[in-house]
């Protein structure tokens, strides 16, 4: 994902030093920059031709180019020991101010904060995948995240076409996890109910949630639909949801088939190569429009 974050940043005039350690990433990264530039090309998010945006990308293998960045994105595998072999690397370069963030998904940012020399200009800068072609910035403060630095990354984050979100404490799952995997565990379990198969529950969220959520939100829709009818709602509904604590048994199958969803056509749905292609190409051409709609609807929230 670190090469679709060093897109966005150029293409937001931000210039990158991309650090790729492993030699295998530095002899492919170049292509595949180019062609996720191309991309942003077409999403019509160029104003200048492609190469002068590549220019703006130093890619190497040396931390010492580190030396110049006033901010630092750590983006390599989602494991601790090799993130915190990042750090001290990363941090042997860097000025003491410069500000190291992490785009961890899932690893509490206090719990990173610990192999950093100088914990408190660390923080969570979250990006969503294809990060040139989508708004999301999720910015998270660990227990020794000075919020200064945090409020700076903020602004800044709007510089790089984002509408950024600010966590001021750090919790597992970050705000967006946390609400999807609650939205996960009541489909799983009205489908091991038997009450709705995966395709009548993705139906249903993609026609209902899907016509409102990019404009709304969930909180300014439930003062468009009406307080009232909400909380009679969360009354009568609150009792009744999952509050399952075990991994369901599909998805315990699903890990032990090894299936990869999409990436091996093996998955909650069965997948042919083309169909796989298909939904590539599709989501590809949904990002471009959904990024320019909400953009259309921005001032509507603001
Ligand atoms: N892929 C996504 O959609 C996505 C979305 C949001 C956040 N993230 C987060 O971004 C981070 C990277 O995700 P990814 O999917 O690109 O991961 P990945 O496993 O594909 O690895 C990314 C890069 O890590 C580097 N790397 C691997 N081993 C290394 C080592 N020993 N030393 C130094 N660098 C090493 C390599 O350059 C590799 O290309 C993770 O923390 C992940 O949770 C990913």
């Amino acid at each position: 994902m670190g090469s679709s974050i060093a897109v966005a940043l150029v293409v937001s005039e931000y210039p990158v030093i991309a650090i790729a350690p492993i030699s295998s990433d530095l002899q492919h990264a170049p292509e595949h920059i180019q062609n996720q530039l191309r991309h942003c090309q077409e999403l019509n998010l160029l104003n200048a031709p492609i190469g002068s945006y590549f220019a703006n990308i130093n890619l190497t293998e040396n931390y010492e180019e580190l030396k110049k960045c006033s901010v630092v994105i750590e983006c390599v595998t989602e494991e601790e020991d090799i993130k915190s072999t990042v750090y001290t690397e990363i941090e042997q370069r860097v000025t003491d101010s410069t500000t190291i963030g992490t785009n961890t998904s899932a690893i509490p940012i206090s719990q990173l904060q610990k192999h950093l020399k100088y914990p408190k200009r660390f923080l969570g800068i979250h990006w969503a995948e294809p990060a040139y072609a989508t708004r999301f910035l999720e910015i998270t403060c660990g227990k020794q995240t000075e919020m200064d630095t945090a409020k700076r990354i903020f602004q800044i984050a709007h510089d790089w076409n984002k509408e950024p979100t600010l966590l001021r404490k750090d919790i597992r799952g970050f705000i967006t996890n946390r609400l999807m995997y609650a939205v996960y565990r009541e489909g799983l379990a009205l489908h091991e109910k038997g009450i709705a198969g995966l395709e009548e529950l993705d139906k249903a969220f993609r026609y209902d949630v899907g016509s409102w959520i990019t404009l709304m939100g969930i909180f300014q829709r439930m003062d468009y639909r009406g307080i009232d009818a909400c909380a009679t709602a969360l009354k009568n509904l609150f009792p009744l949801l999952s509050n399952c604590q075990e991994v369901p048994r599909i998805m315990k199958d699903m890990v032990e088939i090894r299936a990869k969803g999409i990436h091996n056509l093996e998955g909650l749905y069965s997948y042919t190569e083309e169909e796989g292609h298909r939904w590539d190409k599709a989501f590809s051409q949904f990002n471009k429009d959904i990024y320019h709609l909400a953009d259309a609807y921005s001032n509507n929230s603001n």
